[in-house]
């Protein structure tokens, strides 16, 4: 199996612009030590890896439904693994209503039929494997479905075994009037709280009405979920992401939140109607750390294999990202650092310095955990929000370049890798996320970034042979596909290929530290990766549309050489000689290693 790694890794490699006879000992060296075991038997497996998420609804149909299933991502197990991914995150598979399309769970020991079987599951678990992939199951703790037994026992009385599962409130009365408790909100709009009239109390719900919020102070809550995880470990699973992880206690003592003000003074307004409240009272309690104490003990009991814990962590600041690792590294292995990819408010200007202080915070302030990037995912717009200008596949380049060449473990979305854009759909009636429906036109939900993946030219781009699927297939699908892009010499694809493979293969790259250089340039983001052995590779992404010279001096960093020799860049610009001139076309890319 060693070998094999081994084998991909070179055959990626080779095709990079350096010949394969090149590489140099330590290169080998980094690949076999390190990387080439089996998916999470190596404990280290997870560190400077690439997680690739699957919408499974939308990657492969196998039986002609117009829906994915686990046996077409199965069927598409070998494309991954050329890609040269380490593990899937699967967002949720479970039986569901599918009003928030899995994350609304009716039952978390089985799968939905319309993606599978239990036994569809296990196949995949293995032949992926067999691959080097892992799987990693989306956990969804804070709340389940309305459907769900535990949620219909729970609302039949105030007295039955488990009225206490949920969060139940009095109401509060006003002039005779019966209102919700406070003023907290649902995050895809309206009152978090919803009136049952059946035990005469409001529940709250953080996110649809038919996802009531789990009570986490209640422990037979916990070991219930704790169940869970160890069924899913014990069909194979190499982690989990834990879902919406920040959310799972509130204020003990129900205060109204306050309001988010706008320049006027008044409360901002957001695409629902709703005035915009703060989240201080509903979101990242501390107890939250305790249960990912726990958590992480139950995972921990796995024999010879690590299985990691990934959180859904959107948080304030930095420091309450190192927080989420845990004191004494035991709690998330990879708490999401939402900071680099999804700046606050939505700004998503390509701007230098915030890029490079974002990343450098998360390389000098986590207490050199291993930080985990995500540029896109299934509730944000592709990767397309970034571009202004004319220049998209050159700005989708220096994206993938800051996402595989920084110190970190990636975090990448299906279709991605081929330039897959935002397709939202065009009628209010066509919408199939129920908050774009809710916040037509201001919000047109989620639908555009889950469209079915790119195959190839064919009928339903060879995602499926239905005759219609569940959302349409986007039009730029005849030139935006692996078919034509695998032929293609300068496609995305290739790009995202060629990148992973330095990735796993360059130590430098790899796993080497990571300093930014020229902290004032207002044009070029650049840093140096350096290894323990000290090979040094620089990277230079140009964010702007005119064509940039940059130089470099690494006396500081403690290279004293200057000849740089091309692992990879983009067309446009001549190759360099030395660090003291390196020239890059408009949104350019250059990766050379130092020597
Ligand atoms: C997370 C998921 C999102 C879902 C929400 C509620 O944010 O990523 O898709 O709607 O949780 O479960």
């Amino acid at each position: 199996m060693k070998a094999a790694r081994l084998t991909s890794a070179f055959l990626a490699l080779a095709a990079l612009l350096v010949p394969a006879a090149t590489l140099s000992a330590q290169q080998s060296q980094a690949s076999s030590d390190s990387l080439n075991q089996p998916a999470h038997q190596n404990r280290d497996w997870w560190k400077n890896a690439v997680i690739y998420e699957i919408y499974p609804r939308s990657f492969q149909d196998s039986n002609g439904d117009g829906i994915g299933d686990l046996n077409g991502i199965t069927s598409r197990l070998d494309y991954l693994q050329k890609l040269g991914i380490d593990a899937i995150w699967l967002t949720p598979i479970y039986p569901s209503p599918q009003v928030d399309f899995g994350y609304d769970i009716s039952d978390y020991d089985a799968i939905d039929p319309q993606y599978g079987t239990l036994a569809d599951f296990d196949h995949l678990v293995e032949e992926a494997h067999k691959r080097h992939i892992g799987i990693i199951m989306d956990l969804v703790l804070n709340h389940t479905s309305d459907q769900h037994p535990w949620f219909k026992e729970s609302e039949s009385s105030r007295d039955n075994s488990k009225a206490d599962w949920y969060m139940w409130h009095d109401p509060k009365m006003v002039d005779g009037q019966r209102e919700p408790p406070n003023n907290w909100e649902s995050v895809f709009g309206g009152s978090a709280w919803q009136w049952d009239p059946a035990r005469q109390q409001y529940y709250y719900h953080r996110f649809y009405i038919q996802q009531p919020d789990l009570n986490w102070n209640n422990p037979a809550v916990r070991k219930a979920m704790y169940d869970v995880e160890r069924f899913w470990i014990q069909h194979g699973v190499a982690g989990f992401r834990l879902d919406a992880i920040t959310s799972l206690f509130e204020d003990p003592q129900d205060r109204d939140e306050d309001y988010v003000l706008g320049p006027d003074g008044k409360p901002l307004i957001n695409a629902y109607g709703d005035k915009v409240v703060k989240t201080n009272l509903t979101d990242n309690l501390p107890e939250v750390n305790d249960v990912l104490r726990e958590l992480r003990q139950v995972a921990n009991q796995t024999e010879g294999r690590k299985v990691i814990l990934i959180g859904e962590t959107y948080l304030r600041s930095v420091d309450d990202l190192r927080k989420m690792y845990g004191t004494n590294n035991d709690e998330l292995d990879l708490p999401m650092d939402m900071e680099v990819g999804f700046p606050p408010n939505g700004v998503d200007v390509l701007n230098v310095d915030r890029f490079r202080q974002r990343i450098n915070e998360a390389e000098t302030e986590i207490d050199g955990n291993m930080p985990l990037f995500v540029f896109d995912n299934h509730d944000n717009k592709r990767w397309d929000r970034w571009v202004t200008n004319d220049h998209k596949e050159d700005v989708g380049r220096v994206l993938a370049t800051i996402l595989f060449a920084s110190r970190d473990t990636a975090m990448m979305y299906y279709g991605d890798e081929i330039g897959m854009v935002t397709t939202p759909p065009r009628r209010k009636q066509d919408v199939k996320d129920p908050i774009g429906i809710r916040g037509w036109p201001k919000e047109k939900g989620r639908d555009g970034e889950r469209t079915p993946m790119q195959w190839d030219a064919g009928v339903d781009a060879g995602f499926s042979a239905a005759a219609k699927t569940w959302l349409p297939i986007p039009p730029s699908y005849k030139t935006v596909n692996v078919a034509a892009e695998e032929s293609e010499q300068r496609s995305m694809l290739d790009w995202y290929e060629k990148m992973i493979a330095l990735k796993k293969a360059d130590p430098a790259l790899h796993d080497g530290d990571e300093i930014m250089l020229n902290p004032t340039d207002q044009h070029v983001l650049s840093w140096l990766r350096k290894s323990r052995d000290g090979e040094a590779v620089i990277v230079a992404c140009n964010f702007t549309a005119e064509p940039q010279t940059v130089s470099f001096n690494l006396t500081a960093q403690g290279v004293s050489t200057f000849h740089v020799k091309t692992l990879l860049k983009t067309p446009g610009a001549p190759d360099p000689l030395s660090i003291d001139m390196i020239q890059l076309g408009p949104y350019g890319v250059y990766i050379g290693k130092v020597e």
